[in-house]
C-alpha cells in the first residue's frame, strides 16, 4: 500500500532541487502533485512530464510565492484543478548572503519576503481548504541556520527561524482541525546551489558533519514523505532536523 495514495500534494519552488525531489518521492507513494515555480519553463515542463510517467496527476503553476495575490489565485486554481489539498509544502527559497554592515534594504526585503511572507501567503490559502477536509499537513522548509544562525546570512537566518514560529503557531490554531504543521531543517544538502562549490570547501563541510557527508535532496525528501504520510499522525509543531547530526 502506498504512503500517498491519491493524496493531494502543494509543493512550492519545485522544478528543481530539493522541491523536485519531494515531488518524485510523493508521487512514489501515489500522490497526485501540484507545484508552483517563478516560470513556465523547460524545468516545469520535464517534471510534469516525469511525474506523469509515474502514473500521477501532475500540473506545474507559475507563480511568484511573494506574492500574496498572485499566490491565492494559484491555490484557487489547484482546488479547482485537484479537487483537494491534503499536503502543503512550503519549499520555495532564496539566499542574497552578506556580512550585515554591507546587506542592502533589498537584499532583506527578498529574502524575507520569498522565503518566509511566501509561507504565510500559501498557508493563509491552504488552511480554509483544509479546514474544511477536517485534514491536512504543512511542511515548510527552514534550515539548520534557522536555529544556530550564520554569519553573512543574517536575512536568510531570521527568514528561517520566523518560519519555525509560525509553523509553532499554525500547529496551535490549527491542531483542532486536524491540520498538522511541522517544520524541516536542513543541514549541508547537495543541490544545483552548493555543487557549485570546489572539492575542498565541500570535503571540508563534510569532515565537519557526524554521518561525514552532505545530504542529498532525497534524503530530505523521505523526511518529507513522513511528515505528509499518516506515519507522523501524531507529530506537530516540531521542527526536524535532517544534517547529518551536524545540529543537534
Ligand atoms: P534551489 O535554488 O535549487 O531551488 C529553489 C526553487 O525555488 C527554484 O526552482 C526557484 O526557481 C524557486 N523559487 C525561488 N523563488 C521563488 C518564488 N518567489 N516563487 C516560487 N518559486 C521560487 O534550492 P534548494 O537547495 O532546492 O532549496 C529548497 C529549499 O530548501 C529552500 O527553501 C532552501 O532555503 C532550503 N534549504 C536548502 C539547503 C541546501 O543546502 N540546499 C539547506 C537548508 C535549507
Amino acid at each position: 500500500m502506498n504512503l500517498l495514495q491519491d493524496k493531494v500534494a502543494l509543493i512550492t519552488g519545485a522544478s528543481r532541487g530539493i522541491g523536485k525531489a519531494i515531488a518524485l518521492k510523493f508521487a512514489s507513494e501515489g500522490a497526485n502533485i501540484a507545484f508552483t515555480d517563478l516560470k513556465d519553463d523547460e524545468n516545469m515542463a520535464s517534471l510534469v512530464k516525469e511525474l506523469e510517467g509515474m502514473g500521477v496527476k501532475a500540473k506545474g503553476y507559475a507563480s511568484n510565492a511573494a506574492d500574496t495575490e498572485e499566490t491565492a489565485k494559484t491555490v484557487a486554481a489547484v482546488a479547482a484543478d485537484f479537487g483537494r489539498i491534503d499536503i502543503l509544502v512550503n519549499n520555495a527559497g532564496i539566499t542574497k548572503d552578506g556580512l550585515l554592515l554591507r546587506m542592502s534594504e533589498d537584499q532583506w526585503d527578498a529574502v524575507i519576503n520569498v522565503n518566509l511572507k511566501s509561507v504565510f501567503n500559501f498557508t493563509k490559502a491552504v488552511a480554509p481548504i483544509m479546514s474544511s477536509q477536517r485534514s491536512g499537513s504543512i511542511i515548510s522548509m527552514s534550515s539548520v541556520v534557522g536555529v544556530s544562525g550564520n554569519a553573512g546570512q543574517t536575512n536568510y537566518s531570521a527568514s528561517k527561524a520566523g518560519i519555525i514560529g509560525f509553523t509553532k503557531s499554525v500547529a496551535k490554531e490549527f491542531g483542532k482541525r486536524g491540520i498538522r504543521a511541522n517544520a524541516v531543517a536542513p543541514g549541508f544538502i547537495i543541490t544545483d546551489m552548493t555543487a557549485q562549490l570546489s572539492e575542498e570547501v565541500r570535503k571540508d563541510w563534510a569532515s565537519k558533519i557526524p554521518l561525514h557527508r552532505g545530504g542529498t535532496p532525497e534524503d530530505v525528501a523521505n523526511v518529507c514523505l513522513f511528515l505528509g504520510s499518516e506515519l507522523s499522525s501524531y507529530v506537530s509543531g516540531q521542527v526536524l532536523h535532517v544534517c547529518g547530526g551536524m545540529n543537534m
